[in-house]
Formats: structure tokens, C-alpha cells, sequence
């Protein structure tokens, strides 16, 4: 529809710049540069690079963007951007980049939490998001349990890792494993050829007196790590395709089954699965198969939308927009910390009709 909001969302908080466009919840471009090739020599993403990467990039990925939505800068209704969490300096070049379009084009600011901008992506593949909704997130940086009765404004965490993210631990056994970074995606795939079995890996906080919803990843990191040290110094070679497949089926057995629990403990019966590590296709599976059994209804993004991008920004941008949330004051600050808990940053006041900047003429500032 014509009348929905038509954002712009830009996305920095790690390695990935994102340009997204969306008209409410309908998808007009999604633009991404990402810089991962020049972290892949190091096993994990260097701040530095990262953030110098999103200022090349910035310019002609909003461009990209633009052009391929066929639409003009002017149109927009609003630009959405990540204020955290995220690495700090890399954060701060899209701040930046997106208040000075704000600026220039006299439109307002939405600085976002890039957890729930995960969580609103799926509006733009399954349509409105059910309220609540229960939302796994899994990602290098996160792994958490949030219940979000309003992706706009009431967003609760029910259970986080208390060490690694499950992206992370896929990233160090492929790194032990001499698979390269992200270590996730080839997992995924040498793991379909090997045996889920065949190794008996821990679960990590799955006892009756552990915290029912929280998740840990390093013990199970540790103890793979060790099995194929003892193989490595027993001389033997070591089954890379079942020991992938073993640990990934203790990763996705966790998640699923705690994301399950939550959603018969609260009552909801939706399941939405983001961030990176939900384009793992056990995670997939095994979700679905477990959701189905439990009533309850999966959602899960098409893996390019999982993964960072600017559209997950453009779309809870336009959310914003269309229940009428304050925008952001043009001073926004990323926040490397943001909690979970604010779905946006909103201004002190009236900041999106800076009546001052008037005074220059912003026709001249943007072509
Ligand atoms: O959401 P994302 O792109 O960036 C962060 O915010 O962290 O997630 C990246 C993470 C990496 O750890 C990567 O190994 C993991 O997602 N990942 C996967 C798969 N594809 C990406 N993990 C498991 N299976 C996959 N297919
Ligand atoms: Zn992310």
C-alpha cells in the first residue's frame, strides 16, 4: 500500500553494511557489503577493519539500495539505523552516515537494537508478527530467548548464554577443525555427511537444576576440542564430517528444545528463529519437527535475511514509523551496550521537525 511507511535502514554493528528499503513490511532493497573476507585471515572480525570497511562501503551501498527500490532519497518517510549492540566504532559509521541523511533530507531518525531488528525481519517474509512472539536469537554475538509482546516497545528477555553465542562455538571448532571463518556454514554442510551420533557430546546446562531457558556453549566447545586433540595425539585421523555433525546436533538439541519449552511455559504459540546461526539447516529441521509436535507455529526467515543486513533495520524502522514511536534525537549515540530491552532509542523531544535546519537551505545538501 502506498501509504505504508517507506524507510531506510542502515546496519553496522559488526562486519556486514547493510542498505535496506522497505515499504511497511514489504521488502524494496536489500543491499549488503560485507568485509568478512578481509577478517577471514585473522579467525574472527578486527574492529578496526571492520568499521574502516563500513566507510567505503557506506555511500554507494545507500546508493545500491536506492536504485534498486527505484525510489529517490526524497521519498523516504524515515531512516532507521542500529544504535547498538554491536562494536562500538563500527556502530558509530552508520550513526553517523544516518543522521546525516536525516539531516540533509529533513526526515526523521530511528536509531534501532539490532536484536529486535532481527526479530522484525520476518514481517517481511510471513507477514505482521503474531503478539506475542517467542524469538530465539542465535548469531556470532548473541544467543538469547526474548519474548516480544511488542517489537516496538515491550521486548523481555527470558534466557541468554552465560558464555559463548552458538555462532561463536560454531566459529572455534571450525577453527580447531582447520575449516576457515565463519566456521557455521561449512559445518552445516560437512555435517550432513556425517553421523549425529556417532559422538555423545554434553548439553550444556540441560540438568533439572539448571536455569531453564539460558544457554552455554563452552563446555561443549572444550570438550569437542579435546576429543580431537586425543585423536590427533593418539595418531588416529579424525572423522571431521561426524565430529561437525555431532556437534551441531548438541548446539541446535539445546536450542530448540529450551525455545520449545519457553513457548508451552508462556503460552505462545508462535516460534520466531534469527539471527546468523538460524541459517543452519539441522536448526531448521529440527525446530520445525519439534515445533509441529508441540502445536506450535515456526517462523524463520530465508537464510539471507538471518544473517546482518540493513532490511531488518528498514523493517523495524518502518514499525516504528507506523505506531507512531518518537523518533530519535539528531545528537543519537550508538551504544555498544544497548540492552535488549530497548527495541529504539527515543529522542528528548521533537526531533524529527528540526525546525532550525530550515535555515539552511537542505536542497543544496543532498542532489
Ligand atoms: O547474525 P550474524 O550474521 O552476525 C552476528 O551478529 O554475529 O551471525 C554470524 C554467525 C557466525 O558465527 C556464523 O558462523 C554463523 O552465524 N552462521 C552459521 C551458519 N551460517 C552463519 N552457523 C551455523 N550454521 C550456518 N549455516
Ligand atoms: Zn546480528
Amino acid at each position: 500500500m502506498a501509504d505504508e511507511p517507506l524507510v531506510l535502514g542502515i546496519e553496522t554493528s559488526c562486519d556486514e553494511t547493510g542498505v535496506g528499503i522497505v515499504r511497511g513490511t514489504t521488502l524494496l532493497a536489500d543491499a549488503v557489503a560485507s568485509s568478512v573476507d578481509t577478517h577471514a585471515r585473522f579467525g574472527g572480525v578486527v574492529p578496526e577493519i571492520a568499521s574502516r570497511a563500513h566507510l567505503e562501503a557506506m555511500v554507494p551501498t545507500i546508493e545500491r539500495a536506492l536504485k534498486t527500490a527505484g525510489i529517490s532519497a526524497r521519498d523516504l518517510d524515515g531512516i532507521a539505523v542500529t544504535a547498538g549492540p554491536g562494536l562500538a566504532g563500527a556502530l558509530l559509521v552508520g550513526v553517523s552516515a544516518a543522521k546525516a541523511y536525516a539531516y540533509a533530507l529533513n526526515k526523521p531518525l530511528y536509531g534501532v537494537n539490532h536484536l529486535a531488528s532481527h526479530i522484525c525481519v520476518d514481517q517481511l517474509e510471513h507477514g505482521p508478527l503474531p503478539e506475542p512472539t517467542m524469538a530465539l536469537l542465535v548469531s556470532g554475538g548473541h544467543s538469547s530467548l526474548l519474548l516480544a509482546p511488542d517489537i516496538t516497545a515491550d521486548v523481555r528477555p527470558m534466557g541468554a548464554t552465560i558464555d559463548d553465542a552458538a555462532g561463536e562455538a560454531f566459529d572455534k571448532i571450525a577453527r580447531v577443525l582447520d575449516l576457515g571463518f565463519p566456521g557455521g556454514p561449512v559445518i552445516d554442510r560437512l555435517a550432513k555427511e556425517g553421523d549425529p551420533k556417532a559422538i555423545a557430546f554434553p548439553r550444556g546446562l540441560s540438568g533439572s537444576r539448571d536455569p531453564a531457558y539460558d544457554f552455554s556453549f563452552s563446555g561443549l566447545k572444550t570438550a569437542v576440542a579435546r576429543w580431537i586433540e586425543a585423536k590427533r595425539n593418539a595418531g588416529e585421523e579424525v572423522p571431521v564430517r561426524d565430529v561437525a555433525a555431532s556437534f551441531q546436533e548438541a548446539v541446535v538439541d539445546v536450542l530448540t528444545r529450551k525455545a520449545v519449552r519457553a513457548c508451552k511455559d508462556e503460552g505462545v504459540d508462535h516460534l520466531m528463529i534469527g539471527g546468523g546461526v538460524a541459517a543452519n539447516s539441522r536448526l531448521r529441521a529440527l525446530a520445525q519437527e519439534r515445533c509441529e509436535k508441540a502445536g506450535i507455529r515456526l517462523r524463520v526467515p530465508r537464510p539471507g535475511l538471518c544473517t546482518d543486513n540493513g532490511a531488518m533495520v528498514a523493517a523495524l524502522g518502518a514499525e516504528m514509523v507506523a505506531r507512531n514511536r518518537p523518533a530519535s534525537d539528531l545528537d543519537l549515540s550508538a551504544d555498544s551496550s544497548l540492552p535488549v530491552t530497548d527495541p529504539h532509542v527515543p529522542g528528548a523531544g521533537h526531533s524529527h521537525d528540526h525546525d532550525h535546519v530550515h535555515e539552511v537551505s537542505k536542497e543544496n545538501l543532498y542532489p
